[in-house]
């Protein structure tokens, strides 16, 4: 069996050293034999640069996805370019730097898995349609390459949009896991045909804040209607991801578990 760590979008630089001081921990407790993180958000909310990257891959991370953002930082650009294990979202229109997806051996076993990233449309730029991205990406990788294990993250801001995907992809992906919105969802499965789903993995970042944004510069962005710069949060840093097992013969997955770490307290003291 394969256990696929995923590390949800990690926001800000105070949240890339905490990751960095728990990988291993979580590396270990989840017995992860494949690791992909999401770096969309790294430098206090915008891209990754290699420097970041670099330092990813050296504690074993084996593919970067990352996101809308990843276009506003320019360092992010030759890294996307140089770069084949750290990916951003297939369906931008043709001609953009970087790749959509990629295809990484097991450190062990002797499988390829392909990692891919859609983007959503809805409350999103209007780019190209990701089912169809999908469908073209999926008969390339059939067609060209010897893996049947796909692990897709869908970059989208609509839990409607990312549902939709998780059935479309029902039985084509080994897992489907949803990004972007920063805030874990609870529905956590395996679809009737053996796909992994979750509508988002959640924030690896500053809870003490609006999705790893200062509370006061967000309240005034809602409040007053008009531009306050990004301020990344700082504090009750948490990482949030999911641990999926996957059995390498059949391509499916066969349990899936999200975390968050540390956990909330949920006590109530009345
Ligand atoms: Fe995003």
């Amino acid at each position: 069996m394969i256990n696929l760590l995923f590390i949800g979008e990690i926001v800000g630089f105070p949240a890339f050293e905490f990751v960095k001081e728990n990988f291993n921990k979580l590396v270990d407790k989840y017995s992860s034999d494949f690791i992909v993180v999401n770096g969309e958000n790294i430098c206090d909310g915008k891209g990754i640069t290699e420097r970041e990257a670099n330092e990813l891959f050296d504690l074993g991370t084996d593919v970067i996805t990352t996101g809308n953002h990843i276009w506003e930082n320019w360092m992010s650009k030759p890294l996307l370019k140089s770069n084949d294990r750290v990916i951003r979202p297939m369906n931008y229109p043709p001609g953009n730097i970087g790749k959509g997806f990629t295809i990484v051996k097991h450190k062990i076993l002797d499988v390829n898995i392909a990692v891919l990233q859609l983007q959503g449309r809805m409350f999103m730029q209007t780019i190209d349609c990701p089912f169809r991205c999908a469908d073209n990406v999926l008969n390339l990788i059939s067609n060209k390459y010897a893996t049947d294990i796909i692990i897709v993250d869908f970059h989208a801001d609509a839990t409607s949009e990312k549902v939709a995907m998780g059935w479309y992809l029902d039985g084509k992906v080994t897992a489907l896991l949803g990004t972007h919105t920063h805030i874990q969802t609870a529905d956590e499965q395996i679809l009737p045909k053996g796909t992994a789903y979750i509508t988002d993995v959640g924030m690896s970042g500053p809870y003490d804040s609006v999705l790893g944004l200062d509370k006061k510069v967000a309240l005034n962005r809602y409040i007053y209607q008009s531009a306050y710069k990004f301020v990344p949060a700082k504090n009750d840093t948490r990482i949030c991801g999911v641990c999926i097992g996957i059995d390498e013969i059949s391509a499916q997955a066969i349990k899936i578990e999200k975390f968050i770490y540390p956990e909330f307290d949920k006590m109530i003291t009345l």
